[in-house]
């Protein structure tokens, strides 16, 4: 027994065990002198207490994402503008709106949302619960009465029993309802074994091509993403404003004119912006400050592959198309982030960056099929 050669064995582990737990939870990259959150898998996703996790309730919850009696008129589910074959959205620049309106904004996919600690462009909602009912309630979304679509679900004999199992011996109730949607969403993550960038950092370096490592480097690098898609979401969940061109459609359609200013007027935005309403103002609706406009949340880049088209207003529907918009420096808004700068790189090097981005998609689309809707039933 020679006791000191075990001391040295222990020490050994303890510093491969840090070295590897920084290299797998993600410590901090260095770009240009700053520290940022390490790129890395997903951790496990998060649930919070009063919503837990149950094979029942996902399976309730994804009836109900793909059931359009949960909107005004029983005609727009959640997956008319989520949709799976979409990545998730709804494949339009600007999305399409409740039956009547257009939306003003780009239909989000809600892949790996599980994980932003606020939703939508601009961070206006605060947890998937929150956002499943503004959603359904939105008159530019479902445009839902909240009361009449838990009458409709209390119809429905099947929902009764699925609600009766999952949240105890009551009726179902609306607040149960986004629960159990809330559940479900928390399941469309991406699987870092399906990831080829997740299985690189596991440890496969074979995983990524020659070209896409290089793209890692630019990513980190000269390129400069790090600075605010960062950590393992590909996201600070922060605020910036990148100079995003305007889309036409607010010019020319009379229906996305609408719902713009009504967007305007509905936050308590002063008269004057209002009347010249001609683009989306970003986290300045939240918080009426001058400098907020324009400021949208950094989406991840976790399955970008299939969720064009690309930024809060669509504009636009290629990857090669963003890089180029960034190796510009952005657009050209006076309140445009300092962090964007014309970043010189070459055809190869653009390249490369999209060879990464590809890299960090499943290796397949997440596709699911619209399940069979329990049927209403008259009672007596
Ligand atoms: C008419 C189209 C439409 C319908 C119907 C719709 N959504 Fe959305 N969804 C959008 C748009 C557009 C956005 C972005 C909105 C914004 O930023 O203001 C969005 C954003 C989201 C987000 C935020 C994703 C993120 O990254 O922050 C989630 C989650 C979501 N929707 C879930 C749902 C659920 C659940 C339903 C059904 C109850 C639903 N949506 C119904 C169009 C729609
Ligand atoms: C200053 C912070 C910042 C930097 C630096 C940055 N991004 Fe972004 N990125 C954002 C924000 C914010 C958005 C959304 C902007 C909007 O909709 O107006 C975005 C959007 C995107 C999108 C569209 C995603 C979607 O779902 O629509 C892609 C792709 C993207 N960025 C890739 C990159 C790449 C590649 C780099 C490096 C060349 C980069 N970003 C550098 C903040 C940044």
């Amino acid at each position: 027994m020679k006791p000191t050669k075990d001391y040295s064995l222990i020490f050994l582990g303890v510093v491969a065990a840090l070295f590897l737990g920084s290299f797998i939870v993600g410590s901090s990259v260095a770009v240009q002198g700053k520290e940022f959150p390490a790129i890395g898998p997903l951790p496990a996703v998060p649930v919070p207490p009063d919503n837990p996790m149950s094979k029942a309730k996902v399976e309730l919850g994804k009836l109900l994402f793909f059931d359009p009696r949960l909107s005004g008129d029983a005609s727009t589910s959640c997956a008319s503008c989520h949709n799976p074959e979409a990545g998730w959205g709804d494949g339009g620049d600007l999305s399409r709106g409740y039956p009547g309106t257009q939306h003003w904004r780009n239909s989000q996919t809600i892949l790996n949302s599980a994980f932003y600690k606020k939703l939508f462009w601009a961070g206006e909602s605060p947890s998937l619960e929150a956002q499943a009912k503004s959603a359904a309630t939105g008159n530019v979304a479902g445009n839902g009465d909240t009361m009449m679509m838990e009458e409709r679900i209390r119809q429905i004999p099947q929902y009764v029993k699925m609600f009766r199992k999952v949240f105890g011996d009551k009726l179902p109730t609306i607040d149960d309802t986004w629960r159990a949607i809330a559940a479900f969403e928390r399941t469309l993550v991406s699987n870092a074994k399906n990831v080829a960038f997740d299985r690189y950092m596991k440890g496969n370096k074979g995983a990524l091509s020659a070209s896409a490592k290089r793209g890692l480097a630019l990513f980190q690098g000269k390129a400069a993403c790090i600075q605010c898609h960062n950590g393992p979401l590909f996201s600070d969940e922060s605020y910036h404003n990148l100079g995003v061109g305007k889309n036409e459609a607010f010019e020319e359609d009379p229906l996305r004119q609408i719902t713009l200013r009504y967007q305007h007027l509905s936050r308590g935005v002063p008269e004057a912006v209002y009347r010249s309403a001609d683009r989306d103002l970003g986290l300045y609706y939240t918080t009426k400050q001058k400098i907020d406009r324009g400021k949208f949340r950094t989406p991840s880049l976790r399955e970008v592959k299939y969720t064009a088209p690309y930024m809060h207003n669509g504009v636009f529907f290629t990857l090669e198309e963003v890089i180029d918009f960034y190796n510009e420096g952005g657009g050209d808004d006076p309140g445009k982030s300092k962090l964007l700068k014309p970043l010189n790189l070459n055809d190869q090097e653009k390249k490369d960056l999209l060879a990464f981005l590809n890299a960090l998609a499943s290796d397949k689309p997440l596709l699911m099929k619209k399940p069979n809707l329990p049927p209403y039933a008259a009672m007596r």
